[in-house]
C-alpha cells in the first residue's frame, strides 16, 4: 500500500516506530497537548486524529483507533504496513470481571481472548487466545515498576459487543477463559502485528466494573488515566 493510505492522510515518514493507541481521537488530542512536545498533526481523516512529537527528546506518535477489532484493525494495519510503524500500544478503558480490580486500576496485558472471527478471516491464526508482544510486555512491566505505579498482568476478554443482552455472561467466560477484564481492540490489534511481523502490547484502565456496576464519568476519564499514559509514554523510542 503506498502513501497516504485509504484512512490515514500522511507521507511514509510521518509516523514515530512507537505509535500510542487510544480509541478515542479526541484522548490523543489531550496527549499530544499535555504530554509532547515539538507536535505536528498526522491525521484527520474522519476525524481519526493523529500526532508526532517527543516526549522526553524521543520520537513517539498518538493516534485515535475507533472503538472495535473493525477500526483498530484498519488503522493498526496501515500504520504497520505502509508507515514504518515498528510497535503499537493500545491505551484504553475496560471494564472489570474481577472483585480484584477496582475502578482506575491499570492492567498490562498478556494476551486476549475473542470469539472473534478477525484472525481466522484475515488469515493470520486459527487461535481464540492471540499473544501481546512480549519484549513490549517486559518493557511495559518494567517502566510501571521505575513510575512505582501498581498494575496487574493477565488476559483480557476482547469482545465485538458493548451492550450484551445477557451482561452476566462475563462469570463464564472469565472462569472458563481466564479473562480479568473486557475491552474491544486488543485481540485485532495483535493479530496484526502477526500478519506484519511487528509488535504490539496492550495496557488498560478499569473504566466500569461488570461485578459492582460502579463507573467513571467522562470528565473522570480524562484525568484519571494519567498512570496509564506515562507507562506508555516511555515506550518512546
Ligand atoms: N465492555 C466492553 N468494552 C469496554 C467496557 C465494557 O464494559 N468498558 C470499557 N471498555
Amino acid at each position: 500500500m503506498t502513501t497516504p493510505t485509504p484512512h490515514i492522510d500522511s507521507q511514509a515518514g510521518a509516523f514515530a516506530a512507537t505509535v500510542l493507541m487510544p480509541g478515542d481521537p479526541q484522548r490523543a488530542k489531550f496527549i499530544a497537548d499535555n504530554f509532547l512536545q515539538d507536535v505536528v498533526q498526522v491525521n484527520s481523516v474522519r476525524g481519526m486524529l493523529g500526532y508526532t512529537g517527543t516526549y522526553n527528546g524521543r520520537a513517539i506518535s498518538v493516534m485515535g483507533s475507533g472503538m472495535g477489532m473493525p477500526s483498530i484493525g484498519i488503522y493498526s494495519y496501515e500504520l504497520f504496513s505502509s508507515y514504518n510503524v515498528e510497535r503499537i500500544i493500545r491505551i484504553g478503558s475496560c471494564g472489570s470481571y474481577t472483585a480484584d480490580l477496582n475502578l482506575y486500576d491499570v492492567i498490562i496485558a498478556d494476551d486476549a481472548w475473542s470469539e472473534s472471527t478477525f484472525a481466522r478471516t484475515q488469515g493470520v491464526s486459527e487461535a481464540d487466545i492471540l499473544e501481546a508482544s512480549p519484549a513490549l510486555v517486559a518493557a511495559l512491566e518494567s517502566h510501571a515498576k521505575a513510575l512505582q505505579i501498581d498494575y496487574t498482568k493477565g488476559r483480557i476478554h476482547s469482545s465485538d459487543v458493548f451492550y450484551r443482552q445477557n451482561f452476566d455472561d462475563y462469570q463464564t467466560i472469565r472462569d472458563q477463559h481466564g479473562c480479568q477484564a473486557v475491552e474491544m481492540e486488543a485481540f485485532a490489534l495483535f493479530a496484526n502485528a502477526q500478519a506484519t511481523n511487528k509488535q504490539a502490547a496492550c495496557v488498560l484502565t478499569v473504566s466500569d466494573s461488570l461485578v459492582t456496576h460502579e463507573a467513571t464519568t467522562a470528565a473522570e476519564r480524562e484525568q484519571a488515566f494519567t498512570n496509564m499514559m506515562k507507562i506508555a509514554l516511555e515506550m518512546a523510542a
